[in-house]
This record gives C-alpha cells, sequence and structure tokens, in this order.
C-alpha cells in the first residue's frame, strides 16, 4: 500500500511537529510547540475534528492513526521537557554558585558586637551543657513565698533584710510581690515542677537597691541545681573545678572551699579561686556560694530529704565577667555606652564552644 491520502498527510504531519519539539531550545519555545501541535487550535487538534465528517469505517482507521500520533507527539513533548528543565537547573547551579569561603562583608554582622554579659552566658551555658545541664528559667517578679519562705527564710528570718528588697506595693489580697533578689527562685520552681534526677542551671536577672562600683541595682546571677539519690559534695566540688577550668580556659586552677551559712543550703561554703588564674598571683577572688541543699527547702518543695539530696550553687555573672575579662566599673555594663561596647564587646561571628574555643 502506498502512502496517500489523510494518513500519509498526517506521516508528513507528525515528522514536522516532532522536529518543531526538537528545535525548540528552551521551555518557552517548547509550549509554543505544544499549544501549535496539540492545543485546541492546534494542527493535530485540527485533524481529530475532521473525524466527525468521515464515514465510519475511514473515521475508525483515521482515528485510531491520529490518536497515535498525538501520544507520540505527547511523550515527545515530555521527555523534550524534561531535557530542557535538567539543562536550565545544569545552568543556573552554574552560574549561581556562592563561594561560601568568602569572608563576610562588612556590615552589621561584622560590626555588631555582643555584650560581654551576654558572652559569658553563652560560655556558662556551653561548659554545663556539656555536663548534662539544660537551662531553666523563672520571672523576675516574685512571690515572697518563692523567693524567701520556700528557700527556709521564713517570715521573721534576718537574712531577708539582707537583700535590700524591692517590694511592689500590697495587691488586692494584702501580699505585696517583689523583684527576685537571687535566682534562686528557680530552685524552688523547677523542684515544684519536675520530678528528679534533675539537673539545671539557671540565669537571670536580679535585684537589689545597691549602688557603687561593683553593685548596680540590676545585676545577674547564674544558679545551678542538681538533685538525685546519690549527690554528694564531692560532685559539688567536681562540677565547680571543671567549671572554672573550662571559663577561665586553663589546665588547673586553685581553688578554696570556705565554711559559710545560706539559709538554703546545709553546709554552706563560699568558693574562692586563685586569682593567678587571671594573672595576679597571691590572691583570692570570691566567685560563688553553694552547698548541700536544705533539708527544709526539698520538703517546702515535697520532695523526701530521706530520699533525695542535692547541691545548689548561686555566682554573679557580671562579676566572673569582670574577672575573666578584666573589667573595671559593674555600672558601665548597663550605661549602653557604644564606645564601652566596640572595646570590650564579642564579635557575633564567633560563637563560643568548646571544640573551638570559648573567647578569642
Ligand atoms: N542566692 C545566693 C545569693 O544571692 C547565692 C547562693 C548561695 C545560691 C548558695 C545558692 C547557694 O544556690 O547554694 O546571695
Amino acid at each position: 500500500m502506498t502512502a496517500s491520502g489523510p494518513t500519509a498527510d498526517l506521516n508528513a504531519l507528525e515528522q514536522d511537529v516532532l522536529a518543531s519539539i526538537t528545535e525548540a531550545g528552551d521551555l518557552t519555545a517548547l509550549e509554543n510547540a505544544r499549544v501549535a501541535a496539540i492545543g485546541k487550535k492546534g494542527r493535530i487538534s485540527a485533524e481529530m475534528q475532521k473525524l466527525g465528517a468521515m464515514k465510519p469505517e475511514e473515521r475508525k482507521a483515521f482515528g485510531k492513526a491520529v490518536n497515535a500520533v498525538k501520544a507520540r507527539v505527547t511523550k515527545a513533548l515530555d521527555t523534550r521537557k524534561g531535557a530542557l528543565e535538567a539543562a536550565a537547573l545544569a545552568e543556573k547551579l552554574a552560574t549561581e554558585r556562592a563561594d561560601v569561603s568568602l569572608p563576610v562583608r562588612d556590615g552589621p554582622e561584622t560590626r555588631g558586637r555582643i555584650h560581654p554579659v551576654s558572652q559569658v552566658l553563652d560560655e556558662c551555658i556551653e561548659i554545663f551543657a556539656d555536663m548534662g545541664f539544660s537551662v531553666a528559667e523563672g520571672p523576675d517578679i516574685e512571690s515572697q513565698d518563692t523567693n524567701f519562705t520556700k528557700l527556709n527564710m521564713p517570715e521573721d528570718h534576718p537574712a531577708r533584710q539582707d537583700h535590700d528588697t524591692f517590694y511592689f506595693a500590697p495587691g488586692l489580697d494584702g501580699s505585696r510581690q517583689l523583684l527576685r533578689t537571687h535566682t534562686s527562685t528557680v530552685q524552688i520552681r523547677t523542684m515544684l515542677n519536675n520530678e528528679p534526677p534533675l539537673r539545671i542551671i539557671a540565669p537571670g536577672r536580679v535585684y537589689r537597691g545597691d549602688s557603687d562600683q561593683t553593685h548596680t541595682p540590676m545585676f545577674h546571677q547564674i544558679e545551678g541545681l542538681v538533685i538525685e539519690e546519690k549527690i554528694h559534695m564531692g560532685h559539688l566540688k567536681w562540677v565547680l573545678e571543671e567549671f572554672s577550668k573550662a571559663f577561665f580556659e586553663v589546665d588547673d586552677v586553685e581553688m578554696r572551699f570556705r565554711a559559710s551559712h545560706f539559709p538554703f543550703t546545709e553546709p554552706s561554703m563560699e568558693v574562692d579561686i586563685g586569682a593567678g588564674t587571671i594573672g595576679k598571683p597571691g590572691d583570692w577572688l570570691e566567685v560563688l556560694g553553694c552547698g548541700m541543699v536544705h533539708p527544709n527547702v526539698l520538703k517546702n518543695c515535697g520532695l523526701d530529704p530521706e530520699r533525695y539530696q542535692g547541691f545548689a550553687f548561686g555566682m554573679g555573672l557580671d562579676r566572673i565577667t569582670m574577672l575573666k575579662y578584666g573589667i573595671p566599673d559593674l555600672r558601665a555594663f548597663f550605661s549602653a555606652d557604644l564606645r564601652w561596647l566596640r572595646h570590650y564587646g564579642f564579635s557575633m561571628l564567633n560563637t563560643p564552644t568548646l571544640g573551638g574555643g570559648l573567647s578569642r
């Protein structure tokens, strides 16, 4: 049978359409080719419209042929589309490549400075997280119950006077809230709301009516609390030693534990570190208070002191910042002086890590 009549025209049409698909150099050209072939008014669609006027046998043969052409054309369109998309992606990847090893351009990222207290807080979190501590938080506005009573300082306890507390005016029920005077409040909140074992640090702002070169009415503390069944003072000493070495970035640090008194710990100690660590041999620097959590405090939080014990510590974040980075006046920390921040601040591009170094 010779190729003539409608089927022969169809062959030529198919070759033509397939050629237009092969020639399409980009996705827009390919879409134009698709519309011209199988769009509503396309050449193949026009062939299909001829079916209506045909005699039954002719329609059967021609219909089969034209549908086959449409299927092959559709497949060719898909294949070409895939190839063009892959090529477009490859080109994009080649031209839009970024060199991530280039230095950061000068701008807010390089000029901005992290406040030394934020830096030191990040350093502390990094060190304690490595020892399995998580970070707990509590509010700045507290009840007297959480700030004092539950910490074994009942209403008439003399230690309440030591804190120069900022009280709010009495509320409707007559009780007076206060600005927390220490982060030890978070010990109470943690024990009330969680089951032991507990291992937390609690950094935050605290408030006392005091102001001179080393005191400001608002300052920062970092509290630590560990509650488990078999915790003893050896654990406390080890944790503080490891912390001090890591924090001051030295292999060895001289430490002195002096007997002291806090209502919420028994026994209680104050800890000094040898000032040789910061280049002043012979002196001692007081860095924190600590002790074994008082049985009354455990009871006040619903824990059985026969079963659980633990230790707590509290230190001044601003104070250890001054020590480590040799900053003389605490008041400057909170004076929002940009020249001070440029001098003492840290680049935000160097996050403290134990592996990469805490300070640089
Ligand atoms: N809360 C104490 C203060 O502000 C510091 C402190 C001492 C916290 C001993 C403790 C601790 O957890 O065990 O002066």
